[in-house]
């Protein structure tokens, strides 16, 4: 499908797609978030696919949901459309790897869309922000619940009732981002880190995903059971046969998502 307000592009393993609004330093209007959600899951569903960067332009990965499509709705509106949950539902849904490669702003739903994605790797331009606060307003994609799972009550708080930006230092230090890479490495470090992902098996990349994921919806002891299982079942798969030959016949394993 064509689309108008991201890039797809598929190279060997790895999807990318690119938030594509330049004039509007990227924010999510419906248009995107409709099209960002249908490729995110035809991505996931691509076989040939083994891992998603999702990432923006170099002054913005996005700068938020879009406010002059919001500004004049009405609350019925905004809560019948409720034109936020289809994206929120399809990052949630994808199963494969999605690294959010971020440079310049990521503010609002920008910042929001980014911490729903795997990991976070950002330039040293990046700038984080919840300042929704500042349209009297509050984050509407999972911020207030995410931010401050990734960073911790007391910074959520100031970010989101000042309505300050977070650089890229800050961010890394405070757990927002994994990684903290030169402007023009951004796409070089995001690729390199999805065609490592590529090269293990699919199997245990699903479930260390959901496992990482499950510690932010249960209690420790449910989670190390979570984990456990999961570890055990493994060793069902090939995968962890081939693994653990290959470490010991001192080779590369050749996974087969079996
Ligand atoms: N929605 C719609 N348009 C936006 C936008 C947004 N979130 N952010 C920027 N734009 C548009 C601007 O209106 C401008 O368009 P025009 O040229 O037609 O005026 C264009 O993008 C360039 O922006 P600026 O001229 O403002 O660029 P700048 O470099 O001076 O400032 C900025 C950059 C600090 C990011 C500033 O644009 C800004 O503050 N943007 C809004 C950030 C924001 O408040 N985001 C939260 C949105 S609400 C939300 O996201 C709710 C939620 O949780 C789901």
């Amino acid at each position: 499908m064509a689309y108008e307000t991201i890039i797809v592009e598929v190279e060997d393993h790895v999807a990318t797609i690119t938030l594509n609004r330049p004039d509007a330093l990227n924010a999510l209007n419906a248009q995107l978030l409709a099209e960002l959600s249908k490729a995110l899951i035809e991505a996931d569903a691509n076989d040939k696919v083994r891992c998603i960067i999702l990432t923006g332009s170099a002054k913005a990965f996005a700068a938020g949901a879009d406010i002059k499509e919001m500004s004049e709705k009405s609350f019925v509106e905004m809560f019948l459309g409720d034109f936020f949950e289809p994206a929120i539902e399809a990052v949630g849904r994808v199963r494969k790897p999605v690294i959010a490669a971020v440079s310049g702003y990521a503010l609002g739903g920008g910042c929001e869309l980014a911490m729903m994605c795997d990991f976070i790797i950002a330039t040293e331009t990046a700038k984080f922000g919840q300042p929704e606060i500042n349209l009297g307003v509050i984050a509407g994609m999972g911020g207030t619940q995410r931010l401050t799972r990734y960073v911790g009550k007391s910074k959520a708080m100031d970010m989101h009732l000042t309505g300050r930006f977070m650089d890229a230092e800050e961010a890394e230090r405070s757990g927002l981002v994994s990684r903290v890479v030169p402007a023009k490495k951004l796409m070089e470090e995001a690729r390199q880190a999805a065609d490592k992902i590529a090269e293990k098996s699919m199997v245990a990349t699903i479930a260390a995903k959901q496992a990482v994921n499950r510690s932010y919806e249960t209690t420790l002891t449910e989670g190390l059971l979570f984990e456990r299982r999961l570890f055990h079942s493994l060793f069902a798969t090939e995968d962890q046969k081939e693994g653990m030959a290959a470490f010991q016949e001192k080779r590369t394993a050749q996974f087969r998502d079996r």
